[in-house]
């Protein structure tokens, strides 16, 4: 890859939740575009893999939500690497909850609250200073959900906290335009990572629903949301994009309900599968 093309090299990303899946995939693309990267994850594991996989990484482990280790890994940023021009507000979770939303309950919407909206308030705001230092701008990238665009049933909190981070994301991108920092946000559909694992929970029967479900026939990689995410970091390529929502999802929200039939000849509004293979019926 042309570094001179991005103009990114030398540039310095922290990437939450960088140790598997989008946030992974976004850690090695970054390294290629001769980037600085730092990862911060709570996964030990995780973390020892990453580091031996990327030993140009900086890899923190650390748990976002956790107020002194968001402190801590601002300034393990700071004093290795002296400057931030790229946060990737990558974690999130709808942590296996799908109940009713008459039956949810507020120890399920907390823990919705801090590991999908509240963390980004807080490692946003610890490192505005790290990226401001510079005079450089920077770019805030901050990881949402299809389900922020569209209804899903039974994960109503998820989706409300996921639709908050754009008006999140929205808002901040007003306030800190003037300081040429951009804000955007990354909305991917269904990409197989450890916390989905799309592919091995689509019962046999219905793989071949997978083709015509989404309009590129094929689940998101990490990879997809990587490439949005290099090219939000790039003020070569996105210098003027900001307060907006990439979304990377196969071309399903533009077929809404539409999809082929499995002869290929014809579209259908109407239900084609009995389940979509990992959401519990009730
Ligand atoms: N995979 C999908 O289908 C999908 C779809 C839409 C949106 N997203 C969003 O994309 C982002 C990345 O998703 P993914 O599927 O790659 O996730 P993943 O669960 O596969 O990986 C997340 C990483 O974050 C780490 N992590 C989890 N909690 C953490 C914490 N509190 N502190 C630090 N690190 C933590 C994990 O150890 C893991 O390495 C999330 O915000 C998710 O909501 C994913």
């Amino acid at each position: 890859m042309s570094r001179d093309l991005l103009r990114l090299s030398g540039k310095v990303a922290l990437i939450t939740g960088g140790a598997a899946g989008i946030g992974r995939a976004t850690a090695e693309l970054y390294l290629e575009a001769g980037m600085q990267v730092v990862i911060a994850d709570n996964h030990a594991d995780r973390c020892a893999e990453a580091s031996a996989a990327m030993p140009a990484a900086l890899v923190i482990e650390a748990d976002v939500r956790d107020p002194d280790d968001v402190a801590r890994i601002i300034d393990e940023t700071r004093q290795r690497f002296g400057r931030l021009d790229v946060l990737v507000n990558n974690v999130g979770d709808y942590l296996k909850i799908f109940t009713p939303f008459e039956r949810s309950t507020e120890e399920e919407w907390e823990a919705l609250y801090d590991i999908n909206l509240k963390h980004m308030f807080r490692m946003t705001r610890a490192a505005l200073p790290l990226v401001k230092a510079s005079g450089e701008g920077g770019s805030i990238i901050n990881l949402s959900t299809v389900e922020a665009l569209r209804g899903i049933p039974n994960a109503t909190v998820y989706s409300a906290f996921n639709s908050a981070i754009l008006g999140f994301t929205r808002s901040l991108s007003v306030e800190l335009g003037y300081h040429g920092i951009r804000v955007n946000a990354i909305a991917p559909e269904t990409t197989d990572t450890i916390q989905v694992t799309a592919d091995p929970r689509v019962p046999l029967a219905n793989r071949p629903h997978i083709r015509t479900w989404f309009p590129m026939g094929r689940f998101g990689r990490g990879e997809d949301s990587a490439g949005a995410a290099l090219y939000l970091a790039s003020e070569r390529l996105s210098g003027w994009v900001t307060g907006t929502t990439m979304v990377v999802d196969g071309g399903v929200i533009a077929a809404g309900a539409w999809m082929r039939m499995q002869d290929g000849t014809s579209f259908t509004h109407l239900p084609i599968i009995a389940a979509d293979g990992y959401t519990d019926l009730d």
